[in-house]
């Protein structure tokens, strides 16, 4: 029913090589590959300062990197823009920012993309059938699709944010801090819907400060620090302790991804 996503899980469907960004002084991204595969729920997670929200900048196309690659579909790129992500189908999925609160659920489901009727008026009716069967299919249920955005709760208006970016084509899915300000029900509505998403074959990459809820959805975790991806964990195979000490740099060992590009390179900082 999603033939856009889940084409086979082994090739990638974006690749990150060697990706560094600084602001001034300040090492943000300090060499980072990653590879976030469809059909996979792919965590971020690192401390304050990460670098996390700058390297999902860069898949976004909002900032630049100073230096390294990235591919998809076989296609090299120095850098995106917003609307060459958009188009590669990279998604990010604010709550907050991307919504027109004014306007209703489908409206904010086809902005920008609405489809007409004898070549010039909108066709609402059309809208408003294709969201509620869209949103139907994502388990996210709202009063009505004629229904103003602001008056929906946060796990509603995530979940029309979501429904936007499948409708923009979006393959990649990328939420940061999805769950942040929401109650214990609501965050568990907006995890089963990423989780899903994971399931129907998008590749999606999401940011949390919640160990709890990232070792529910995630398939894989990759843990950031100081600009530098130092693990790479399949989930089942990982303990929130040992998470926890690699975001603070008491768990460090031999298999740190950030030593060994660093070895390879001969430049070892740390
Ligand atoms: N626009 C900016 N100008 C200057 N410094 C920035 C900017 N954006 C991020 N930084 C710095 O880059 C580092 C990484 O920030 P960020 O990616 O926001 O981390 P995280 O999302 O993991 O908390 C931090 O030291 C932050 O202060
Ligand atoms: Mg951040």
């Amino acid at each position: 029913m999603w033939d856009r996503a889940g084409e086979g899980k082994k090739i990638p469907f974006i690749r990150l090589r060697n990706i560094k960004k600084t602001f001034g002084h300040v090492v943000a991204l300090d060499g980072i590959n990653l590879d976030v595969y469809p059909g996979e729920v792919t965590a971020l997670v690192g401390d304050n300062g990460a670098g996390k929200s700058t390297l999902i900048k860069i898949i976004a196309g909002v900032l630049n990197p100073d230096e390294g690659e990235l591919s998809l579909n076989g296609r090299h790129f120095q850098h995106l823009t917003p609307s060459r992500a958009i188009e590669l189908g990279i998604s990010a999925v604010y709550q907050d920012l991307a919504l027109v609160d004014c306007r209703d659920v489908a409206s904010n489901i086809f902005l920008g993309k609405e489809p007409l009727k004898a070549c010039f008026f909108v066709d609402k009716k059309r809208m408003n059938r294709e969201s509620e069967e869209l949103l139907k299919k994502l388990k996210v249920s709202v009063p009505s699709v004629t229904t103003p955005v602001e008056l929906l709760s946060g796990g509603q208006r995530q979940g029309v944010a979501v429904a936007r970016s499948i409708k923009q084509k979006g393959r990649m899915l990328i939420f940061d801090e999805p769950t942040a300000a929401m109650g214990v029900r609501e965050s568990a509505g907006v995890l089963e819907l990423i989780r899903d998403l994971g399931d129907e074959g998008f590749a999606v990459f999401v940011i949390s400060h919640n160990l709890h809820h990232v070792f529910t959805i995630a398939d894989r975790i990759c843990v950031i620090r100081n600009g530098r991806l130092v693990k790479d964990l399949r989930t089942k195979s990982a303990t929130p302790d040992q998470v926890v000490g690699f975001i603070t740099g008491t768990n460090r060992d031999i298999a740190d991804t950030a030593d060994i590009v660093n070895i390879k390179e001969g430049s070892i900082t740390t």
